[in-house]
């Protein structure tokens, strides 16, 4: 956090749902939609918002840094530099102004997956979003993700028909909008993201072989009994076997352990 010069004791007395703050906290002056609100330093972007009589309906999910429903966009008093960030995630610092963007308005193609022609992929993604073809290679996208994306790459990826590359690069997108809010050509990137992996997961990446024999192993009732046993089992006797149940011993070697009891795997 940078030097904090406008800290300010913080009130002792709750109003409605807000937090009591610990003896000695210290507030920092923040601008939410303009307004000017004193919150206490150290909390999120979305707990100082609420701090200061906000209500999140929509725009937040699962504060966690998963979801990306919170994306924020904010500068700082006297800089013309715009940052970028998830409310959940990113800590308050003095004299920052704030907006969310819960949603941004890019456009999402319909289709269903199971009918597109996957021995296609690039060119069924490429016909899908024709706009990709608008991306002039300025990297606004990449310095907007919050997730350090390389956004501008998976897009490229994209344009050259390489579904695998455009689904690795855009694995940690997290379909906040932040990108498309930054695009001179108006490209939604994550929704093309978004296709790439669903493409190459069901057309194009090898079939895993173990999930596929344990889905039949399930459906053939192997783990009813057992699972049975489980549900109809009191609390006590579930803590035991929890506890006694053979683990992985930390730190062992990958692929080196196996359990004794071998008959459910
Ligand atoms: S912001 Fe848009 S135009 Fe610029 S690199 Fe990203 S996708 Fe291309
Ligand atoms: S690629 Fe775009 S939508 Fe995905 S996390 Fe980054 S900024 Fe958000
Ligand atoms: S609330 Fe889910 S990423 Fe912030």
């Amino acid at each position: 956090m940078s030097e904090n010069t406008n800290a300010k004791q913080a009130p002792k007395v709750a109003t409605g749902d807000r937090a009591i703050l610990p003896e000695g906290a210290q507030t920092i002056p923040v601008f939410i939609m303009g307004k000017r609100y004193e919150v206490p330093e150290s909390l999120t972007i979305m707990k100082a918002m609420e701090f200061a009589g906000f209500a999140f309906l929509r725009g937040a999910g699962c504060r966690g840094g998963i979801c990306g429903a919170c994306p924020t966009v904010f500068r700082f008093a006297g800089d013309y530099k715009l940052h970028f960030g998830l409310a959940c995630q990113t800590v308050v610092e003095p004299n920052m102004y704030l907006a969310q963007i819960p949603f941004f308005p890019a456009n999402r193609a319909t289709y269903k997956l199971e009918e597109l022609d996957g021995t296609a992929a690039a060119e069924e993604l490429q016909s899908l979003y024709p706009e990709m073809f608008r991306c002039v290679a300025c990297n606004l996208c990449t310095k907007a993700c919050p997730m350090d994306v390389k956004v501008m790459d998976y897009v490229s990826a994209a344009k050259q028909g390489n579904v695998e590359q455009a689904a690795r690069i855009s694995f940690d997108c997290i379909q906040c909008g932040l990108c498309a809010s930054r695009c001179m050509g108006e490209l939604p990137q994550y929704h093309i993201g978004q296709l790439a992996r669903r493409l190459y997961a069901k057309y194009i990446q090898p079939k895993a072989e173990h999930l596929a024999k344990r889905v039949v192993e399930i459906e053939s009732g192997k783990y009813d009994n057992m699972l049975a046993d489980l549900v109809a089992m009191d609390r006590e006797n579930l803590e035991k076997i929890y506890i006694e149940r053979e683990r992985e011993p930390d730190m062992a070697t990958p692929g080196s352990w196996m359990p004794k009891e071998t008959c459910y795997l």
